[in-house]
């Protein structure tokens, strides 16, 4: 088995989790190479990974011929840029979502991506490795449960984490493209259509400081399907109990449920409070599992050169919709795609 040479660039929140799948948690595969502006970040990677090749920036990261992938897990700001480049450097690349914060710079990374054929592309949309979200649409379509024909699908963050996405807002793309690109990945992927309409709104009903750039804390957004069927989409940033990402899809047949318990573990505390459970508190522990298959299944995409799960298509339609939605929330009207 051919063993797969990574280098990563991103160490933060996210990119320190791929870090420690790529090193240790996946056969066939080692992390040699990282690349982050946090020198705090690269010791750890060097420290605690036991990476050889530690870079503070990219362009020299790929200069590293023994490196095969380039993991991307920057600031979204970045991700076109470094995808680019390493497409024409000549290496084969992962990027996390969003594939870039704008249509036309999607459409530049096409079009590179076109003329680099040879090379595996592929967006963390990490919903669609996700044992429970794979189950259902497993359902679907083998007709068990009826067609599709309503998603109702929420990403639900902690408040202690708005502090964060404050400080990276213009970096990130906003609640719509950072947070609800999932739940509008999976609407596509359930529903078998493309999306037609979408009128958002919301508001920054606890954090007013979301309204100095134009995004909010709160979002709700009803979306058309061309097939007639609908989403309704909501993002959240002010969760007190946890992390309440949840999906609802309704069909002829019956609904299926996806995360609508997320607990910590089977302990039920019962006391002056009453009887409860602690909830899962980050994404990161909710989609744990997910993450590593995503990991895995890109290295063997890689090695076996098979196209991934999410295409770039997926991944651009994505980033369309979400900016649509963004657009409905600030000029309250309708968009239509
Ligand atoms: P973060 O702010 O915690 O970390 C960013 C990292 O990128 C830091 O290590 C920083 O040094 C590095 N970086 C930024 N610009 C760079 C540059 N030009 N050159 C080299 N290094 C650079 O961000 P976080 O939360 O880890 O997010 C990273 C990416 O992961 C974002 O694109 C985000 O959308 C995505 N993400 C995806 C999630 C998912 O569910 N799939 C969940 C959380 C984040």
């Amino acid at each position: 088995m051919k063993n797969i040479k990574v280098g990563i660039v991103g160490l933060g929140r996210l990119g320190i989790k791929h870090a420690e799948n790529l090193s240790y948690r996946i056969k066939g595969c080692s992390l040699i190479a990282a690349c982050s502006l946090n020198e705090k970040e690269l010791l750890v990677a060097e420290k605690e990974l036991g990476v050889q090749h530690l870079y503070k920036n990219y362009d020299e990261m790929l200069e590293n011929r023994e490196i095969d992938a380039i993991f991307i897990a920057s600031s979204s700001s970045f991700h076109k840029e470094q995808i680019i480049k390493a497409l024409e450097a000549d290496f084969h690349v992962f990027c996390e979502k969003p594939l870039a914060l704008t249509l036309e710079d999607c459409y530049e990374v096409k079009r590179v991506v076109e003329k680099n054929k040879d090379k595996i592309v592929s967006v963390g949309l990490v919903r669609r490795y996700d044992p429970s979200y794979v189950a259902a649409k497993h359902k679907i379509d083998k007709n068990e449960i009826g067609r599709a024909f309503h998603v109702r699908s929420q990403t639900v963050d902690m408040n202690e984490t708005a502090k964060f996405q404050i400080e990276f807002v213009k970096s990130s793309g906003g609640i719509f493209v950072d947070a609800n690109i999932h739940d509008v990945d999976l609407a596509r992927w359930y529903l078998g259509s493309e999306v037609k309409t979408v009128f958002s709104l919301g508001g920054s009903y606890i954090h007013k400081e979301f309204d100095d750039h134009q995004d909010a804390d709160n979002v709700t957004t009803l979306l058309e399907f061309e097939n007639k069927s609908l989403a309704t989409i909501s993002a959240s940033r002010t969760a007190f109990h946890g992390h309440g990402t949840r999906t609802e899809i309704l069909c002829t047949k019956g609904i299926l449920e996806i995360g609508f318990s997320p607990i910590k573990n089977h302990v039920q505390i019962n006391d002056s409070h009453g009887m409860r459970k602690e909830c899962l508190e980050t994404f990161f522990t909710r989609f744990e599992e997910a993450f590593l298959i995503e990991d895995e299944s890109f290295i063997e995409n890689v090695r076996n050169k098979t196209a991934p799960r999410v295409i770039l298509e997926d991944a651009i339609r994505a980033t369309e919709i979400t900016l649509a939605m963004r657009e409905s929330h600030l000029s309250k009207k309708v968009i239509k795609l």
